[in-house]
């Protein structure tokens, strides 16, 4: 039925898609793909800009009001633009996050504004641009810095993403929360998880939530737990006098499922209905076969009614192999 909303077994609200737009990108951080990158998903079997639109007038019409355009990077996917465009048409959809790598992303950002684009969260887990070419394989610092300029001369609400890594970018903690002291942007330190492509993980996670909060405590003894927005995947803090926040995610500990407000689609058209499981259904190959809007509905009724309390139980109850051998930039993060 039009106007019935989402719901999940376990009485939770459904309001917010993350869209996964690409698998492909431009960078080959090392936590996401190997080297070598991953097989990318031919073209034809990635949802097209029309199945996007008409999906996600569909949830609109059922509750959905934000959506995370993310990928790979959705950047590197052609006519991004216009398809923004037409995302910001559809009533009901009030915000429209992007998540980039920001590699390609400065010269967009006029126009990001002038489309009711106010929140971009950029995915930079460096500020030393040796230490950035190591995670992401690839020389390009410059042009992220571009975008985290331009994000802030546009007035566009900025959260800085920074997965934290052992013998990796640990040092760069510190200099990332400086930029909290001079910019009045979010910076969000993210437990690693398993999703690499490469099918190995540590057994332990060395640098949990915990320990990044005692490192933060040990620089800045002051540093305040301030409130959570609801449904925040971030736990949020301040140092007094400083413009910005700091965050910490904790992706892989998994303290904030109990209020998952949120869905995944991937680039082929898969829905998850948590980070961590393998996938309920493909809704391309549904669409394709020519469901009208109220089997589409149901369908997703159906799903939501079927969904595993936290990451926890989505994992255990995979079938399709571990986190490990599938790529953020697969499930769109
Ligand atoms: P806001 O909407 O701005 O709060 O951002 P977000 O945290 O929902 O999205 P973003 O794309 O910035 O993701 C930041 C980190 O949180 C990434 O590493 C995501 O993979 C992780 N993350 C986002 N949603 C979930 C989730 O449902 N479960 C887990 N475990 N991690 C998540
Ligand atoms: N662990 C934690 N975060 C990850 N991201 C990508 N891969 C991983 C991973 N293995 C983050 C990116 C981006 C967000 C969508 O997900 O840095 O900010
Ligand atoms: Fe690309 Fe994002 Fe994966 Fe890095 S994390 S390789 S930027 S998709």
């Amino acid at each position: 039925m039009p106007g019935e909303k989402l719901y999940d077994n376990h009485g939770r609200q459904i309001n917010y898609v993350r869209l996964a737009v690409t698998d492909r990108c431009n960078l080959r951080c090392f936590y996401c793909m190997p080297e070598e990158g991953i097989k990318y998903v031919p073209r034809e079997e990635l949802l097209t800009y029309e199945e996007m639109l008409r999906l996600m007038q569909l949830l609109a019409g059922m509750g959905i009001d934000k959506l995370r355009i993310t990928g790979g990077e959705p950047f590197v996917r052609r006519d991004m633009m216009d398809f923004l465009r037409g995302l910001s048409r559809i009533e009901g959809l009030n915000r429209i996050n992007i998540t980039t790598n920001g590699t390609v992303t400065a010269p967009l950002v006029p126009e990001l504004k002038s489309m009711g684009i106010h929140t971009v969260n950029l995915s930079l887990d460096a500020l030393d641009p040796q230490r950035f070419f190591q995670i992401t394989r690839r020389d390009a610092f410059a042009q992220v810095w571009e975008t985290f300029e331009a994000l802030l001369e546009h007035g566009i609400h900025t959260k800085v993403n920074a997965v934290v890594m052992a013998g990796k970018n640990t040092d760069d903690i510190i200099p990332m929360v400086e930029l909290t002291r001079r910019y009045p942007v979010s910076v969000r330190f993210i437990e690693e998880m398993p999703f690499n492509g490469a099918g190995n993980h540590y057994s332990v996670l060395e640098w949990n939530h915990l320990r990044i909060l005692e490192h933060l405590k040990a620089h800045y003894p002051d540093i305040a737990k301030i409130p959570d927005p609801p449904f925040s995947t971030s736990h949020n803090y301040h140092i007094p006098g400083f413009q910005g926040t700091v965050g910490i995610i904790a992706a892989y500990s998994r303290t904030f499922c109990g209020t998952c407000n949120r869905i995944r689609i991937t680039p082929k058209g898969m829905l998850k209905t948590c980070l961590y499981d393998d996938g309920v259904f493909n809704i391309r190959d549904i669409m394709r076969a020519g469901a009208s809007d109220d089997q589409l509905r149901d369908t997703f009724l159906q799903a939501l009614g079927n969904r595993a309390k936290d990451g926890w139980e989505a994992e255990k109850k995979r079938t399709f192999g571990t986190p490990a051998s599938e790529s953020m930039a697969t499930i769109g993060g």
